[in-house]
Order: structure tokens, then C-alpha cells, then sequence
């Protein structure tokens, strides 16, 4: 099996780029990645050597090079991540969003659609297409997409490429909805990892508006096997929603980081809200219990304080990520330049 993971090196992708290397030895896995700002190979130190693994460095915009690309590794599966992924980026910056989001997919699914074998093709999306929900219910597979934020709306439109892909050419695509992740490689500027970092130095901990918005959080390893396992047996031009059945409000999980390393409540900042910020979010995920066997297995109460420890285990990756050194890393290793 020949897999081409894009955005593998932001902190789904190289979560999943391990999580494959190591479930699925005999795979053969290329990394196509444009290493924005996200994107940091350092997190693929432990496979770098392997002969089963490579990176490409590409931008998926670049139609000419992901045909080289793609023609060149003959893949058997697309596994698409790339993505400008923060929301509050994508509220003072919406152009890079449509581009990479829109377009960008739109153009994996032309050079999918050339390969001459049939490919599966796994988009990788998230629940924020649904909209927002009041104190009650779920989102599942039918509910109507009513994206709030830029970014949502450009997965939307992601998403809506995808579905005319299986429509209109037949293409072998599925798709996934993910809640919000947390884990190791995460970039310290969403809400968990952030808290974290501002904790250990001392840092005000800034919570928009009262902190009460709810989020499903997902350990990341439980959404590579969901992801894993939907590649493997998911039904062509079906989708799947993936959460944790895990829903807490922000203050919760901010005040439990600041439990677990003894830091001060006086640490808490409300600060203002952001604009068009979604109250709740809570995924239904019972279609792929019941059709794809997949379950979460880790628990909130052990997975959080292995993250944290992750953290306090890996100050020098936080520190190289905050003063961005750690963009020197692809030079180094492979001796070129990186724009921007
Ligand atoms: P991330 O921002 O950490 O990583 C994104 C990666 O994509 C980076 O390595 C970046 O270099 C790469 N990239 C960006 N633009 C590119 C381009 N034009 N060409 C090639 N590569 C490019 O994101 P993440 O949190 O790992 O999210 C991965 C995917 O999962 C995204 O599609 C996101 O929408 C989705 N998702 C994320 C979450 C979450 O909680 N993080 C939840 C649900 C769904
Ligand atoms: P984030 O990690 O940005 O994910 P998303 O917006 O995709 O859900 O934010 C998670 C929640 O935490 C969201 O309700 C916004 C909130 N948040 C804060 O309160 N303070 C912060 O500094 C950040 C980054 C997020």
C-alpha cells in the first residue's frame, strides 16, 4: 500500500504519519507537505531514515508539482490533512484559507482523478461545517452545514468539492468531521497547548469571553485510528463524524490545566470574545460505532495529563516552536530554503 499523507507535518498529519509507520508496517507513506508557519518536521525525527517514509515538499496549489508528484509515487490512497486550520487566522486572513482549503483540494481531485488506477481519496474535515448548537443535541451526518467562520466555510467548501468528486466523476472518496484534537505536536496556538505553555512560564491564560463555549475533545491517536479505519473500510462517498464523547466547557479544561501543574487561578484572563464564536459544538459519532466498529480509547482523565506531560517533557520542541527555530530544521536536514 502506497499512502500520500498531506500536511503530515502539522500535528494531525505527523500524529498520523507515526500512528501508520508504526500500525502498518508495510506501507509505504510519502509526507506532501508545503511546511507553512504549522508544519514542522522535527515532529518526524524517529521515521526520517526509514526507507518506508519520504517528504516531498509541495505546496497544493501547485498543480504542476503535485502531478509530479503523484505520477512519480504511483499512490493506492490519498490521505488529505493540508489545511490552514486556525480559526482565529482565518477571521484576519481569510484569503490563504479559501486557497489552500478550496483550491487547493479541488486540485488533489484532478490529479487524484488522472492517476490511472482508482485511489481512495480521505478528506479530513471538521465538525465547525455544522455551525453552532444550543445547549442541547449533536451533530450527525445530516445535519445542515451553516459554517460561522472562514475557516468552516472554507472546509464547507473543501467538503462540497469532495461530494461532486463522488457525484459527478465516480471517484472512491470518503470523508471525515472531526471534533477538536489535542495532543503531542500540537502548535501552541490553540486553546490546550497554548494554556499549557502560558501556565509553565507564567503567562496570563487568555479565555474569550465568559469560557463556557463547548468543545468534543479528541485525543489525536483516537482520531488517527478512526481516520485509519475509515480509509481501510469506510462505504465510497459516505461520511463519517468522529468525536470523543467528550464535551467540556473551556474553563474546565483551562482550570484542569492549571490543577495538574499547581499554577495559580489568578493566571486566568478573560479577555474579549472572538467574533462569531461558535458556542457548542457535540458530535453524534454513533454511524461509525455502528458501521466501522471504531470507538475512542482513551479517556479525558488519562489522555489530558499525558499531554500535559508530553509538554513538560518536550520544552525545548515549545521553545524551538515559539521563537521559530524550528523552521531552520528543514534546512538543516535537507539543505534548502524555506520561503516565508
Ligand atoms: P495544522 O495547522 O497543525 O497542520 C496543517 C499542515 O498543512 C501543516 O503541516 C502545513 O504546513 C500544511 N499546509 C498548509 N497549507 C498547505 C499547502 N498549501 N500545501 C501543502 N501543505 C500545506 O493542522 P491540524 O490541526 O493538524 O489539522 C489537520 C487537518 O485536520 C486539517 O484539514 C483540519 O481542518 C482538520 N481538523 C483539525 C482539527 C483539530 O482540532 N486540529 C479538528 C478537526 C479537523
Ligand atoms: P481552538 O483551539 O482555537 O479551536 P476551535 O476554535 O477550532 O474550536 O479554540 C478552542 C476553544 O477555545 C474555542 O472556543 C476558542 C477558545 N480559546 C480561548 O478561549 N482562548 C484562546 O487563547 C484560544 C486559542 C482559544
Amino acid at each position: 500500500m502506497r499512502v500520500i499523507v498531506t500536511g503530515g507535518a502539522g500535528f494531525i498529519g505527523s500524529n498520523l504519519v507515526l500512528y501508520l509507520h508504526r500500525e502498518r508496517p508495510d506501507w509505504e507513506i510519502l509526507n506532501l507537505d508545503a511546511l507553512t508557519y504549522a508544519g514542522n518536521l522535527e515532529n518526524l525525527r524517529s521515521v526520517e531514515s526509514s526507507d518506508r517514509y519520504q517528504f516531498e515538499q509541495v505546496d497544493i496549489t501547485d498543480a504542476e508539482s503535485v502531478r509530479q508528484v503523484f505520477q512519480r509515487f504511483q499512490p493506492d490512497a490519498i490521505m488529505h490533512l493540508a489545511a490552514e486550520s486556525h480559526v482565529d487566522r482565518s477571521i484576519l486572513e481569510p484569503m490563504s484559507f479559501i486557497r489552500t482549503n478550496v483550491l487547493g483540494t479541488q486540485i488533489l481531485l484532478n490529479e487524484t482523478k488522472c492517476l490511472e488506477k482508482a485511489v481512495r481519496f480521505l478528506h479530513v474535515s471538521t465538525d465547525e461545517v455544522y455551525g453552532t448548537l444550543g445547549a442541547t443535541g449533536y451533530f450527525t451526518e445530516t445535519t445542515p452545514y451553516a459554517p460561522n467562520s472562514p475557516y468552516s466555510a472554507s472546509k464547507a467548501g473543501s467538503d462540497f468539492l469532495v461530494r461532486a468528486a463522488f457525484h459527478t466523476y465516480g471517484m472512491d472518496v470518503v470523508t471525515t468531521n472531526c471534533s477538536n484534537n489535542y495532543g503531542p505536536f500540537q502548535f501552541p496556538e490553540k486553546l490546550i497547548p497554548l494554556m499549557i505553555s502560558n501556565a509553565l512560564t507564567d503567562k496570563p491564560l487568555p479565555v474569550y469571553g465568559d469560557g463556557m463555549q463547548v468543545r468534543d475533545w479528541l485525543y489525536v491517536e483516537d482520531h488517527c485510528s478512526a481516520m485509519l479505519r475509515v480509509l481501510e473500510d469506510g462505504v465510497a462517498g459516505e461520511t463519517y463524524n468522529i468525536g470523543g464523547n467528550n464535551e467540556r466547557p473551556n474553563i474546565e479544561i483551562v482550570q484542569a490545566i492549571l490543577d495538574y501543574l499547581h499554577k495559580p487561578d489568578t493566571l486566568i484572563r478573560h479577555v474579549d470574545d472572538r467574533p462569531g464564536h461558535d458556542r457548542r459544538y457535540a458530535i453524534d459519532a454513533s454511524k461509525i460505532k455502528r458501521d466501522l466498529g471504531w470507538e475512542p480509547a482513551w479517556r479525558f482523565e488519562t489522555a489530558l495529563p499525558a499531554t500535559i506531560d508530553w509538554y513538560l517533557d518536550n520544552q525545548p520542541w515549545v521553545g524551538r516552536v515559539m521563537s521559530g527555530v524550528y523552521r531552520d530544521y528543514y534546512q538543516q536536514q535537507y539543505g534548502a530554503r524555506l520561503d516565508g
